[in-house]
This record gives C-alpha cells, sequence and structure tokens, in this order.
C-alpha cells in the first residue's frame, strides 16, 4: 500500500513540466472569446484586399492579452498569405532601428546582422515584400508603454500608419497593448497620428475565480498525472490566483506545489503543499507592491490591517482614521486609491459614509511587512481563506 501512495526515486508528477514554462502557448485559449473574436473582425478587412483595423488592448497583467494576439498571429500566418503579422515585444525592442529590424526577421525569417543598416533601407526592404505579396503588415506593440517612455511611441506610430502614403502599399494595422490601466493609448498619441490611428479597444478584465479554475484545471491535466492535484486543492490555488489577480501566479502554485509533493515521494499534492509554494510565489508580489507605497500610504494601510484583523470587510471612514493618520480628507482618499491602485486593497463604494475596504492580504502579514518592508521573511501569509 506504501508503495502505492508514495514516488520511487526515479518516479516523476508531471507528464510534461514544459506546460508550466511562461513561454509555454496553450493550445487552447479559455473565456477570451469575446476578446478574440472582436480582434479577428478588426483584422479581417485585410483578408479581403483592403486595409485592417487598428486596435488596443488594455488589461492587467496575466489577463492573456499576449497569448490572444500570438495565437490569433499563428493562426494568421498558417492560413494565409494576404495578411502579414509581426509580433515586437517593447520591453525588448524601444526604437525605430530595432522595431524595423524586428518587422524584417518577422517578414523574412532571416537574421539581420547586428550593424550597419540603416532603418531606411530596412523599410524600404519591409515595402518591397509587402508589395511584392501584395500583403498587408499587422503588426503588435506589446507592452506599447516602454515605447513611451524611450520617447519613440509617436514618432513609430507616425512612421508605421503612414507608409502607405509614400509607398503605395496597403495601410497597416497596429495592435497596441497595455497592461497599464492608467494609461490611454490613444490619448498619448499627437494629433498627426491620431488622424490615421482610430484604434477600437478591446479590454481584458481580469478572470473570475471559475474562470481561474477553468484554465489551472486545463493546465494540470495537461501538464501533471491524473489525480495528483485533488479537487479542494485546486479550488484553494484558485482563490490565491484570484486574490492576485494573476493568473501566472496560479500556474506557478501548480508547478512549485508539485515539485514539493514529488521532492517528498508522494503521488498528491497537499494543502501544505500549497501554503509553502504561496509564501515562495506571493510573497514577492507583496513586498513589490508595498515597496512602491509612500510612508504616509503604508501608515494607513497598517490601520486597516488593524481594524480588518477581526473580519473581512470593513469601512474606511476618514474621520475614524484621523488618531492614527493625521491628514486632511483628499490626501486620506488619495492614499486610499493608490493602496488600491498597487492592489493591495478593494474599494467598494457604501451607501451612506465612508467606503468598504477589502484586504487583499492577510492583516498580520501586512502589518509586519509594513514595519519591515524589506524583509520578505516578514511576508508569510497563506490562503486567503472561503469567501
Ligand atoms: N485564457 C487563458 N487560457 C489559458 N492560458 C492562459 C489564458 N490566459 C493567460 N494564460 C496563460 O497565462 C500566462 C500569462 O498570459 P499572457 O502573457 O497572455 O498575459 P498578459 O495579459 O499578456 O500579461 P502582461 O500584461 O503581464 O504581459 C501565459 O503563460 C498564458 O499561457
Ligand atoms: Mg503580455
Amino acid at each position: 500500500m506504501a508503495r502505492i501512495l508514495t514516488l520511487r526515486h526515479d518516479q516523476t508528477l508531471f507528464r510534461d513540466i514544459d506546460v508550466f514554462e511562461p513561454t509555454h502557448v496553450p493550445e487552447q485559449l479559455h473565456h477570451r472569446d469575446a476578446q478574440i473574436r472582436e480582434l479577428v473582425f478588426l483584422i479581417s478587412p485585410a483578408l479581403q484586399g483592403a486595409s485592417p483595423m487598428n486596435a488596443i488592448l488594455r488589461g492587467p497583467p496575466g489577463t492573456g492579452k499576449t497569448t490572444t494576439v500570438r495565437q490569433i498571429f499563428h493562426e494568421l500566418t498558417r492560413t494565409t498569405r494576404d495578411v502579414i503579422p509581426v509580433y515586437v515585444d517593447c520591453r525588448q525592442d524601444r526604437t525605430p532601428l530595432a522595431v524595423y529590424r524586428t518587422i524584417f526577421e518577422g517578414i523574412f525569417d532571416y537574421t539581420l546582422p547586428s550593424t550597419g543598416r540603416h532603418p531606411d533601407d530596412i523599410k524600404e526592404n519591409i515595402v518591397a515584400r509587402l508589395r511584392e505579396h501584395r500583403a498587408a503588415l499587422i503588426f503588435c506593440l506589446d507592452d506599447a508603454d516602454y515605447l513611451i517612455v524611450a520617447g519613440t511611441y509617436n514618432l513609430l506610430l507616425y512612421q508605421i500608419l503612414r507608409l502607405y502614403e509614400k509607398w503605395d502599399v496597403r495601410k497597416p494595422g497596429i495592435v497596441a497593448v497595455t497592461s497599464d490601466l492608467a494609461l490611454n493609448l490613444y490619448a498619448e498619441a499627437d494629433a498627426s497620428v491620431r488622424s490615421v490611428f482610430h484604434p477600437t479597444e478591446i479590454t481584458f478584465w481580469p478572470y473570475t475565480k471559475p474562470e481561474i479554475r477553468d484554465i489551472l484545471s486545463d493546465r494540470v491535466r495537461q501538464g501533471l498525472y491524473p489525480g495528483v492535484v485533488p479537487a479542494p486543492i485546486l479550488d484553494r490555488i484558485a482563490r490565491i490566483t484570484a486574490r492576485e489577480q494573476d493568473i501566472r501566479v496560479g500556474i506557478d502554485l501548480v508547478r512549485s506545489a508539485a515539485l514539493r509533493a514529488e521532492k517528498d515521494g508522494r503521488r498528491k499534492v497537499r494543502a501544505g503543499d500549497v501554503t509553502a509554494a504561496a509564501r515562495a510565489v506571493t510573497a514577492p508580489a507583496l513586498s513589490a507592491r508595498l515597496a512602491a507605497l509612500s510612508e504616509g500610504e503604508r501608515t494607513l494601510l497598517s490601520w486597516i490591517a488593524e481594524q480588518s484583523r477581526d473580519g473581512g470587510d470593513m469601512t474606511a471612514v476618514f474621520e475614524d482614521a484621523q488618531d492614527y493618520i493625521a491628514v486632511g480628507k483628499t490626501t486620506y482618499h488619495e492614499y486610499l486609491n493608490a493602496l488600491a491602485k498597487a492592489g493591495l486593497v478593494d474599494l467598494m463604494p457604501r451607501a451612506g459614509r465612508g467606503q468598504t475596504v477589502r484586504l487583499r492580504y492577510d492583516p498580520d502579514e501586512v502589518n509586519k511587512a509594513c514595519v519591515f518592508p524589506n524583509d520578505d521573511r516578514s511576508c508569510i501569509f497563506d490562503d486567503p481563506g472561503p469567501d
């Protein structure tokens, strides 16, 4: 019996560990049908010889934006020559030269030597190929906010969107992506760009808990042998992931918890594996969120943590907070909004005074982390518990 429950040293729980890698492109993209339909609709004129429309994809980290684009681009490459899709990761490529090189390499499937080419030469090659195939270029600027920081966003959009004016090619389509919800990529474009840009915005909302469960359950099925993650354990992981609002946390948790079980020679993941994995996976998230706060914001967060220690939801009322943090009403609300923006609390309007505030993390751990903001060991926390 013991042999059935435990693993031999050469046995593994993983059917395919690669499906937990950040670079893995899932076979099936769950719960993004509406976004896929909309993006395909915007691109579709290019399949009929016309110019594609532009899109802005906006949603918090880990909501499937990049995966959606990659999947559609993959399908376009496989099925048509009327469209040439090119994916640009703006974290890597921030200058016009770097972006043109990536477009060139996407079109010609050939790596340019690292020096000695002028952006105009590269552009001419790109245009020649587009003309030759009578194809439309659709290109994705993923994490386009990096171009704004680099000061190249407007220049690039201007040059690419207006390629057709000088070169007699079909007008390219742009898919600009950002995870910064405060940023309006259309408003960031200057007037000369806006007159040819006209994007449709597609929103990627954070996944709900049942959606997270579906996505994780599929990944578990592909990556692990049957029965390794029992249903209540998957629920627990989905709960922690929903709190973090990033599906990557869930994928990482499944992998780390299964590795822990495997290391102990067990065939099943236990709650303790998830708790230990959550410390490693989510502690840095709390630390990072706290590190970005001002001292005043951190003081207000400590007060909220103390208030919420005895229960879940609580009400933050400006007057009540005065003994703890003596700031004006405007500053108080600015602090509260900053905490919500940092993903530390959820704010819900409430009839009468104040707002209902829900702390996303364990109050004791938040307090410890507020006192020792640079000490990762202070950020130990667990399952948020049932709803
Ligand atoms: N709907 C989904 N179905 C299956 N896997 C998904 C889904 N959404 C996201 N994933 C997985 O989650 C991970 C993160 O997704 P993705 O990179 O697309 O997020 P993102 O919105 O682009 O995040 P960021 O803003 O941080 O770049 C990927 O590994 C992807 O495989
Ligand atoms: Mg992305």
